[in-house]
């Protein structure tokens, strides 16, 4: 397993581009399956996630090319039985489901993992599916799905935590095939399920109320092939923000969309991070000490969850007391621990980590648990005195394209090291 060697102590400086967002292109492929058209998807980030997500399309019958960020997907004839082992590894598998059973009226997929960040139930994408009016069985780690045909009905998807993501995403496209109208209410509103809904319409399907807590889908009979461009990462920028601060640098971020993360900017600037739009970029710069800031994640357009870790990375530069909650994700403290082997002080008191920041941390071998996690210890790295290691950076490999090319470039030293 690959690790990262980080010489820490370089303020980053330089220039850095945002790939395509990994939690839209995930989804925008399983949509591709709705139409038996080519579909062709742009600006697509070179991650083992999207890699794995060919080979799911690939074994469901689908021609798949994918070159220099472009995805051309053919699902000109598929079937509905994935591939056991390849739908169990990743999370956004789950989203094959939808598209799947409102196109065949019959399909089977495994039970989907993903980072070890939490229980991740699919009970509100079940009770969605058989809201439109599929019989579904769980047998053997296989969740089996049938229907007669899906039928638009009102559906309400919050949960415990608030709306679900890939949820709404996945009844989306189930409703797009469906016979007539189909309301979700306490649909999720973050930029990647108005992605989805964007690039269905493209494809012919019919939605109001997109980014809106509540989405009308009127049914279509077909729908066609379409050509279109994956929105930027918001958590990759946001992470590249981070870093810059962390080290003290001067980043300038091209092709970021800064309104899809203004609750992070808001807390950037309570923390002493100035972040300014220049000639449509954003230039990161910290002029004074960083300054302690409190977070609490939640849905969108709220701190998103995928940004705590690294958030927590920075805050443990700042002097003073940071309370930071996680409200989405019960386990996702898991860099914690290793963020103290570098010298933070964190305390865990049930949702909340209570940071007291502004120690000098010391460069440590380290363990990524999952993918945002890595991101922090890598942020963590790179402002500590001396050598940290990261290691089973595969983690992150699943949703940075090529993380240590880009930090090279704005002057980190950082290189990956083969592992067996
Ligand atoms: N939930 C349920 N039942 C469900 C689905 C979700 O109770 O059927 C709960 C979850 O346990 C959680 C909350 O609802 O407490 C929100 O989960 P959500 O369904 O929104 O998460 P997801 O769709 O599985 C996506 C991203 C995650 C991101 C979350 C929240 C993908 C592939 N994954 O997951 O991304 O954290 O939305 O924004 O899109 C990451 O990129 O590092 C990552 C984990």
């Amino acid at each position: 397993m690959d690790s990262f060697l980080i010489q820490g102590g370089t303020p980053l400086r330089g220039e850095v581009t945002i790939s395509g967002s990994k939690n839209a292109v995930l989804p925008l492929m399983a949509a591709a399956l709705l139409t038996k058209d080519t579909c062709v998807i742009r600006n697509v980030p070179d991650l083992s996630d999207v890699r794995f997500m060919v080979k799911i399309l690939e074994s469901l019958g689908a021609d798949v090319a994918f070159e220099a960020g472009t995805l051309t997907v053919r699902c000109a004839r598929i079937k509905g039985f994935g591939d056991y082992d390849l739908i169990r590894k990743m999370r956004g598998s789950i989203c094959i489901l939808g598209p799947l059973l409102t196109r065949l009226h019959e399909a089977s997929v495994s039970l989907p993992g993903g980072c070890v960040i939490g229980t991740r139930p699919i009970d509100l994408h079940l009770k969605g599916l058989v809201a439109l009016g599929a019989k579904l069985d769980i047998e053997g780690g296989y969740i089996r799905a049938k229907t007669k045909g899906l039928k638009g009905t009102t559906i309400f998807l919050g949960g415990r935590a608030g709306p679900t993501v890939l949820g709404t995403a996945n009844i989306m496209m189930a409703a797009a095939l469906a016979d007539g109208v189909t309301v979700i209410e306490s649909a999720a509103c973050e930029p990647e399920v108005c992605d989805v809904a964007n690039f269905l319409v493209s494809m012919g399907a019919k939605i109001t109320g997109i980014g809106s807590p509540t989405l009308t889908i009127t049914g279509v009979k077909e729908l066609h092939g379409t050509d279109y461009e994956v929105i930027p990462d918001r958590i990759e920028a946001c992470t590249f923000i981070c870093a810059a601060a962390a080290t003290k640098g001067d980043v300038i971020i091209h092709g970021a969309r800064p309104e899809h993360f203004a609750a992070v900017l808001d807390k950037l600037r309570e923390a002493g991070v100035k972040v300014e739009r220049k000639a449509g970029a954003l230039r990161v710069t910290r002029p004074g000490k960083l300054k302690p800031a409190d977070v609490t994640t939640l849905p969108y357009s709220g701190f998103p969850t995928d940004v705590q870790a690294q958030f927590m990375a920075l805050m443990t530069l700042a002097p003073g007391i940071s309370v930071i909650t996680e409200r989405i994700f019960e386990s996702r403290f898991m860099h914690v621990a290793e963020l103290m082997r570098l010298g933070a002080d964190v305390a865990i008191e049930g949702p909340s980590a209570i940071v007291k920041g502004g120690k000098p941390l010391s460069g440590a071998p380290v363990m990524a648990s999952d993918l945002r996690a890595s991101a922090a210890l890598v942020i963590a790295g790179l402002a500590a005195k001396g050598t940290t290691q990261v290691h089973r950076i595969y983690h992150l490999d699943r949703g940075y394209e090529r993380m240590e090319d880009k930090l090279r470039k704005l002057g980190a030293k950082i290189e990956r090291v083969d592992g067996e």
